[in-house]
């Protein structure tokens, strides 16, 4: 691949995200098998994860969306605001949450606050990159594809001013 002058370097390729989203999958079936869960995509991060889990998963679900929002530039404001909420109620669903990553876990703890109340059956949270190291709230992901350093991520969803959603692999941001 020709050098990339936003990339430092690339983390997890194509093929490492392809292989470890179908394991996610098979786990997560097996797991909900007969319990028709029902899958929270938080957007925008988790777009290219949760449709390529999606296709993954083997048993009867439903798939709705939230769009949460947090950051400005490579910062987390620590202020999450919800964009977009659920279309349909979470009443005794199992529910998974799909991410992209948990980073400082702000927006996952603001998020599970605010579905704690709306009577789920059970919720748990499936994010493909978990960065432990920069923790600011408790957060404990059941289904992580991959931990790593802190670094700043793009690629597979993950952005850098809204950009470089569409590259198909995680890469390290290079700041210029
Ligand atoms: C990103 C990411 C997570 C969150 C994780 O969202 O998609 O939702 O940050 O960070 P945290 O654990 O430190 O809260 P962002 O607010 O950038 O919005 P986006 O999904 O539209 O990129």
């Amino acid at each position: 691949m020709p050098e990339q002058p936003f990339l430092e370097r690339i983390l997890i390729s194509e093929e490492q995200l392809a292989a470890r989203v179908h394991e996610l999958g098979r786990q997560i079936s097996a797991d909900y098998r007969g319990k028709q869960p029902l899958f929270v995509g938080i957007l925008r991060g988790c777009i290219l994860f949760y449709a390529d889990l999606m296709k993954n998963i083997s048993v009867d679900c439903t798939m709705d969306f939230m769009c949460l929002s947090s950051y400005a530039g490579t910062g987390s404001t620590g202020h999450v605001r919800t964009m977009l909420d659920l279309r349909e109620s979470i009443k005794g669903r199992h529910v998974v949450i799909v991410e992209d990553i948990v980073d400082t876990g702000l927006t996952l703890d603001y998020l599970m606050q605010h579905l704690k109340d709306r009577g789920a059956a059970s919720i748990e949270i499936c994010c493909l990159l978990d960065k432990p190291s920069n923790r600011k709230a408790e957060v404990h992901p059941k289904y992580v594809g991959f931990t790593v350093e802190n670094e700043f991520v793009i690629g597979y969803g993950l952005d850098y001013n809204e950009l470089y959603r569409n590259l198909p692999y995680i890469g390290v941001f290079k700041k210029q």
